[in-house]
């Protein structure tokens, strides 16, 4: 299973939950491999320490003597949890790309020797529809959505979801939409629960059970290299993607 979380939209909590699902992933004992598509690292900093990252996906996507064998780190506090770094000269990929043939492949194609040594792989997105998202949606065999509880939570999806459209037209018929997750909802306020029941009739059944509340612990546990798991096991946050993850497996 490869799962792509793609939203265009940034700060929706598309690298929250990359990084929680990989590790609720990994905690089953499969070996899980976080591949960390935005050029910010967001998700590569959440578990390796940006001092030890020599190389990154964007070697592994652009030279032809490098691969992702080469670029991977195991992270920091989970035993079977492995991230493919990114660093800031991923910005430079879609320029470098353009106008070669199998650009929209590339990803797919070097990904593909990991498939056996990871069982799982979780591709975080950066906040754009550009190359570097399409190359995520060709190569993965799922997809995951996170919609921030808001009231502009529907603006864009349109665009979202001609991009899927197009890519499930050609170059991946099988890619299939897992779901979307409601993530940082206050279930305490009226707006949140009208956002809840818009969301619901645009996805209908494509919306999970679990929605992730807004909490300060699933804020915090970056900072510390650790998952909500390790952080703060007995919070909100980690029952909530410990459920999501559950909510995953059973609609892969
Ligand atoms: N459930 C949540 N509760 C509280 N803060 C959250 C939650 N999910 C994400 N955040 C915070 O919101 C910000 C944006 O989330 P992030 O996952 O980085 O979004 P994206 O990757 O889509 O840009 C980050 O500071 C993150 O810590
Ligand atoms: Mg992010």
């Amino acid at each position: 299973m490869i799962v792509a979380i793609a939203n265009q939209k940034g700060g929706v909590g598309k690298t929250t939950t990359a990084i929680n699902l990989a590790a609720a992933l990994s905690l089953r004992g499969t070996p899980t491999l976080l591949v960390d598509l935005d050029p910010q690292a967001n998700s590569t900093m959440s578990y390796l320490d940006m001092t030890t990252v020599e190389r990154s996906v964007y070697e592994a996507i652009a030279e032809r003597d490098v691969s992702f064998e080469d670029v991977i780190l195991p992270s920091s506090q989970q035993p079977h949890l492995w991230v493919a770094p990114s660093r800031i000269a991923l910005a430079k990929l879609e320029a470098k790309l353009v106008g070669e043939i199998d650009a929209h492949y590339r990803l797919k194609d070097r990904l593909q020797p990991m498939a056996a040594r990871f069982p799982t792989i979780v591709i975080d997105c950066p906040p754009t529809l550009g190359l570097l998202t399409v190359n995520a949606l060709v190569a993965a065999t799922h997809l995951l959505i996170p919609i921030q509880s808001s009231y502009f939570a529907l603006e864009g999806t349109d665009d979202l979801l001609e991009t899927i459209e197009k890519v499930r037209m050609r170059p991946n018929p099988a890619l299939k939409i897992l779901g979307v997750v409601i993530t940082m909802h206050d279930k305490r306020t009226a707006l949140a629960r009208d956002i809840r029941a818009q969301i619901q009739k645009v996805f209908g059944g494509k919306v999970f059970k679990t929605v992730i509340t807004k909490s300060v612990r699933l804020e915090e546990s970056p900072a510390y290299k650790e998952s909500i798991f390790t952080f703060a096991p007995d919070s909100t946050g980690a029952t909530e993607y410990y459920s999501l993850c559950e909510e995953v497996i059973d609609r892969a």
